[in-house]
C-alpha cells in the first residue's frame, strides 16, 4: 500500500478554484477566479509567513475603523498602491488630444455651490497668493462646447481641505462654473500648495516603512461635464512642483502639468475682479470626448461618495 501523498499548498488553490467556478454570473465567476489564482500565487511567491498574514488582518481592520464620513482608509490604499490610477486608465481611455483623467481622490464633496465666471473659491483664504485659473471647454475638433459644467475643488494654502480644517464648519474651495457660449471659464482661487495624504493611519505606517514619502504635487481638481460629451475627472498640477516626479498616489500625468505665471503688475482682468498684484493666472484648455452611450465619472463619484456615506 503506498502512503497516501500529504494535501499541498497547490492542492488548495484548485479546490477553492473548482469551489468557485460555478458562480452563476460569469463577470464574478471571472473576478472570483483571478483573485483566488493571483491571491494564492502572491502568497506562494513571498511564502507568506503566520505572523504576516495576522499583521495584514490587523492593518485591514484597523483600515475599516479608520474610515468615517470624513476619512477613507481604503480609498488611500489603493490610491498608494497605484490600484486607482491602473483601475482609472482602463475605465477611461481617451483617444489621442482628449483631456486625460486621473484620481478623484477622497476629498470630493457634494453641494458645491454655482459660481459665475470669475468667482472666488477661496474666499477664507487669506494667506495663499492670488491666482485666476481660466481656459477653455472644447470639443476634439477644437470646437468650443458652451454650458460646460467644472466641478472644481482644491486644498487650502494651509495644505488642508475644508473637510479636515477642524476650524471650518462649511464647505470652502469648492465651486462649480458654467463656460460661456466660446466655452471660456474663470475661476478665481489661490495658488495651489503640495500636502502630505492622511498618513496617521496604516497607509502612513506602509508609507514609511518603505521609505515612501506621502506628498501630492500642487494640483486643482475638476470635473468637467457637458451633454454628448464623456465627462472626465482630472486635476492640472503647477509644473514647478518638486513632488511632480513622486506623486503619493502616481496621479501626474504630463498633459495635465500647467505653468502657473506670475504677474506684479495689474491687467485689466485682475483690475475687473479686484485682484491686486501679485497674483498668478494659469491657462488650461479641457478636450472632452463625444459620449459612447455610457453613463461615467460624474454619475459614479456622486454614488460612490453617497454609499460612502460622504458628507454632502
Ligand atoms: C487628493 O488629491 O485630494 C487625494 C488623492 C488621493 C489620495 C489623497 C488625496
Ligand atoms: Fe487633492
Amino acid at each position: 500500500m503506498p502512503v497516501p501523498r500529504n494535501k499541498t499548498e497547490d492542492d488548495i488553490t484548485a479546490e477553492v478554484l473548482q469551489r468557485f467556478a460555478e458562480t452563476p454570473d460569469p463577470r464574478l465567476r471571472q473576478i472570483m477566479l483571478g483573485l483566488v489564482k493571483h491571491l494564492h500565487a502572491f502568497v506562494k511567491e513571498v511564502e507568506l509567513t503566520e505572523p504576516e498574514w495576522f499583521q495584514a488582518i490587523e492593518i485591514l481592520t484597523e483600515a475599516g475603523r479608520m474610515c468615517s464620513d470624513k476619512r477613507q482608509e481604503f480609498i488611500l490604499f489603493s490610491d498608494t498602491l497605484g490600484v486607482s490610477m491602473v483601475v482609472d486608465l482602463l475605465s477611461h481611455r481617451k483617444p489621442d488630444g482628449a483631456t486625460e483623467s486621473t484620481v478623484f481622490g477622497p476629498f470630493h464633496r457634494l453641494g458645491a455651490p454655482e459660481l459665475p465666471a470669475g468667482g472666488n473659491i477661496a474666499h477664507l483664504d487669506k494667506t495663499g497668493t492670488p491666482t485666476l485659473v481660466g481656459g477653455r471647454v472644447l470639443d476634439l475638433d477644437g470646437k468650443p462646447i458652451a454650458g460646460a459644467l467644472l466641478d472644481v475643488w482644491q486644498a487650502q494654502s494651509s495644505g488642508l481641505y475644508d473637510s479636515q480644517d477642524a476650524g471650518l464648519d462649511g464647505l470652502h474651495m469648492r465651486g462649480k462654473f458654467r463656460t460661456d457660449a466660446e466655452g471660456r471659464f474663470l475661476v478665481r482661487t489661490v495658488r495651489p500648495v503640495n500636502y502630505p495624504i492622511p498618513s496617521d493611519g496604516p497607509v502612513g505606517r506602509m508609507l514609511r516603512a518603505t521609505g515612501r514619502h506621502p506628498w501630492r504635487p500642487a494640483h486643482i481638481h475638476f470635473v468637467v461635464s457637458a451633454d454628448g460629451y464623456e465627462p472626465v475627472t482630472t486635476h492640472i498640477f503647477d509644473r514647478t512642483d518638486e513632488y511632480l516626479g513622486s506623486d503619493a498616489v502616481f496621479a501626474v500625468k504630463d498633459s495635465l502639468v500647467c505653468d502657473f505665471v506670475r504677474h506684479d503688475g495689474t491687467t485689466s482682468e485682475a483690475a475687473r475682479l479686484d485682484i491686486a498684484p501679485p497674483f498668478l493666472t494659469a491657462d488650461f484648455d479641457f478636450h472632452l470626448k463625444p459620449a459612447t452611450g455610457q453613463r461615467a465619472t460624474v454619475l459614479d463619484a456622486q454614488q460612490r461618495l453617497a454609499a460612502l456615506g460622504a458628507a454632502g
